[in-house]
């Protein structure tokens, strides 16, 4: 058997395009008073429920628009939404998740640009761990059964696996930029929603 009928690109140059151009992306995010405070050793459960609260907002509607397209049948892989987790946890917290304000979408997004806003969800879960690793040096922490950070290590980083190469096999290469500045606008989005959680509203010592 020839490689003829072998689809694989020879590299993974969509998946490096994203990366790329949203490198600086995540960088500025990650430097949010909402996910530093996430990281502090001082953080308390009302500042952390504050912080879920608004990252329901982005995160919830923003995969949902994702769920309404074809993306996930044509990847050729099953959804593992991550918003019913926050909104389990947000309830533990004592919040009613579905009358929190959200973040409109636009319209429903094409599949290259549905893609896009995967990519920026299904990476989200790469960092959970680091989270998890600090959230759980706290003891308000421990006990209270919060599930949206408590990803296994291995078991993301497979499907980051299978989610990427799914990605290269089935995202045509005249489409990649159309996807790359989807993942861009999603950073932005989360950025600008994030950047409501203001440090000094929080509650957790400086
Ligand atoms: C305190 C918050 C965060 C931390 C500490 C963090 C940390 C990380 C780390 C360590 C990785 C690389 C994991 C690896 O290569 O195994 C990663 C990847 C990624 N994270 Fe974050 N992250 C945070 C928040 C977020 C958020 C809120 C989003 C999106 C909304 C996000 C999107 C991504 C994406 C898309 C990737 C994949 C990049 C790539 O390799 O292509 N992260 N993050």
């Amino acid at each position: 058997m020839t490689g003829a009928h072998v689809t694989a690109p020879s590299s993974a140059r969509l998946t490096k395009l994203l990366r790329s151009v949203t490198h600086d992306h995540h960088r500025a995010l990650q430097t949010l008073p909402a996910f530093e405070l996430l990281l502090r050793p001082t953080l308390d459960v009302d500042t952390f429920g504050l912080i879920q609260t608004r990252f329901f907002g982005v995160f919830e509607p923003l995969e949902a628009a994702v769920l309404r397209t074809q993306l996930w049948p044509r990847l050729g892989l099953v959804p593992a939404p991550r918003a019913p987790q926050l909104a389990s946890d947000l309830v533990a917290l004592g919040y009613h998740p579905h009358s929190l304000p959200r973040q409109p979408i636009a319209g429903p997004p094409d599949l290259a640009a549905s893609a896009g806003i995967a990519y920026v969800l299904e990476g989200s879960r790469l960092g959970a761990r680091v989270v998890e690793a600090s959230l759980s040096t706290h003891r308000w922490y421990q006990g209270l059964r919060q599930r949206f950070y408590d990803c296994d290590a291995s078991v993301a980083k497979n499907r980051w696996q299978r989610f990427t190469t799914a990605l290269e096999h089935n995202i045509e290469p005249v489409h990649h930029q159309n996807c790359a500045d989807a993942a861009k606008h999603t950073f932005t989005t989360f950025h600008q929603w994030m950047s409501q959680v203001d440090a000094d509203e929080a509650i957790c010592d400086q």
